[in-house]
């Protein structure tokens, strides 16, 4: 799926003195049904997450507390997303490899998926990716 298709997605944001509120309903606010949640957090400086690609997986990516880059490549391009903002979330299309770095300290990287956990569905060699990916 090309890169253009993953894009920032403003989320809705009750702004509160009392401290903002966002909320995110499946197929409403985000372009599939969730069936998984999971979230990074305590990631020591330097560290590097993702280096992978999911073959069918769609996901949305919060900077729910703090800031982290996703660079985000589709086998012939990269493009590099700077996530600072719990009202907005990074949509990931499928066949898309990405690397997650640069995590302030005390960021928090939330994470909803389309699909429930399945080792099959990833691509871990960037080398095999690449042979799929450039084929689409
Ligand atoms: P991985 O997806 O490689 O993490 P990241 O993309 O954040 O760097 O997953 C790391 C480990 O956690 C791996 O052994 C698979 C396991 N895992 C689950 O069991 N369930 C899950 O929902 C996720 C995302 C990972």
């Amino acid at each position: 799926m090309p890169l253009n298709e993953c894009q920032i997605i403003k989320l809705p944001k009750i702004s509160d003195p009392r401290g903002n509120l966002t909320f995110i309903e499946g197929g409403a606010h985000i372009p599939f049904e969730i069936k998984r949640v999971y979230y990074l957090y305590d990631v020591p400086g330097g560290a590097e997450r993702g280096a992978h690609g999911h073959r069918e997986l769609r996901q949305l990516i919060v900077a729910v507390s703090g800031s982290f880059d996703v660079i985000l490549n589709d086998g012939k391009k990269k493009k590099n997303f700077h996530l600072n903002n719990p009202s907005e979330g990074l949509l990931v299309c499928p066949m898309i490899w990405r690397d997650i770095t640069n995590f302030s300290s005390g960021s928090v990287c939330f994470v909803l998926a389309s699909k429930e956990y399945d080792e099959e569905d990833y691509y871990r060699d960037y080398a095999s990716f690449l042979i799929d990916a450039v084929k689409q």
